[in-house]
């Protein structure tokens, strides 16, 4: 294996069998209220696997998937599955730092966590940017689209709008228990991080893949959460 430049989306050049592939390592964020179904989301994406029983993540938790973008073209997605209760914890900084593009995740059955959106999106975008100060790529992220909807959600035209206005990339109605819009939403995201590469906005020297480990996986409390937003 040979190893070629190191961006901060880890773009590297491996010779195999088959001739050059292009590797793309990227961190990818993902953040909202207790209990909107991030971990659900990476659950079903990573794994094709969705549960009914909720346990609140402490802290942050990981997970990786490999995707065979194209005929020359590996991306491997680092998910960073932060626990919605960290929004008022320190840690966020930390954990933020180096990542290339975010999804936040709000519930369409508690219009509240829609209300917390924008916190989470600030939080974001003050703690981290790309090399060129630009905000990273985030996806907006309505989950649990199996059930009846609340709020915002439910008039399209209305999300188009305050995607637009808040700088959003785009947004998708998600259900990790159904199964719907998770790949095309990840796809989604990923194109916006490529072109971001390809215009040079993630090059940077100083990228340093052992900040990527750190341990705490999370579990905790088996019962769903209050559903009151404290944003
Ligand atoms: P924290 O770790 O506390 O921040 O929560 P979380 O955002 O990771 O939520 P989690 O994925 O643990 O899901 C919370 C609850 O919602 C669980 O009981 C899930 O089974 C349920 N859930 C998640 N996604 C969906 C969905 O798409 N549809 C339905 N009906 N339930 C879902
Ligand atoms: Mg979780």
């Amino acid at each position: 294996m040979k190893n070629g430049h190191i961006s901060n989306g880890l773009h590297r050049r491996q010779a195999g069998s088959s001739g050059d592939k292009n590797e793309h390592l990227f961190k990818i964020l993902v953040i909202g209220e207790l209990g909107t179904g991030k971990t659900s989301i990476i659950k079903r994406y990573v794994h094709q696997f969705f549960s009914q029983h909720y346990r609140a993540t402490i802290g942050v938790d990981f997970a990786l998937k490999v995707v065979s973008w194209d005929a020359n073209t590996v991306i491997r997605l680092q998910l960073w599955d932060i626990a919605g209760q960290e929004r008022f914890g320190n840690m966020t900084r930390v954990y933020y730092k180096e990542a290339v593009g975010a999804f936040i995740v709000f519930d369409v059955t508690r219009a509240q966590t829609f209300d917390c959106v924008s916190k989470w999106k600030n939080d974001l975008d003050t703690k981290v940017t790309l090399p060129n100060g630009s905000p990273i790529p985030t996806v907006l992220l309505a989950n649990k689209c199996d059930q009846p909807k609340e709020g915002i959600v439910n008039s399209p035209a209305r999300m188009d709008e305050y995607c637009r206005d808040s700088g959003y990339a785009g947004w998708f109605e998600t259900s990790a228990k159904e199964n719907i819009n998770i790949d095309e939403a990840a796809k989604f995201l990923v194109n916006q991080i490529l072109s971001m590469e390809q215009n040079g906005q993630l090059a940077s020297d100083s990228y340093d893949p052992d900040r990527f480990s750190i341990d705490s996986p999370g579990q905790g409390r088996s019962s769903p959460p209050e559903s009151n937003c404290k944003c």
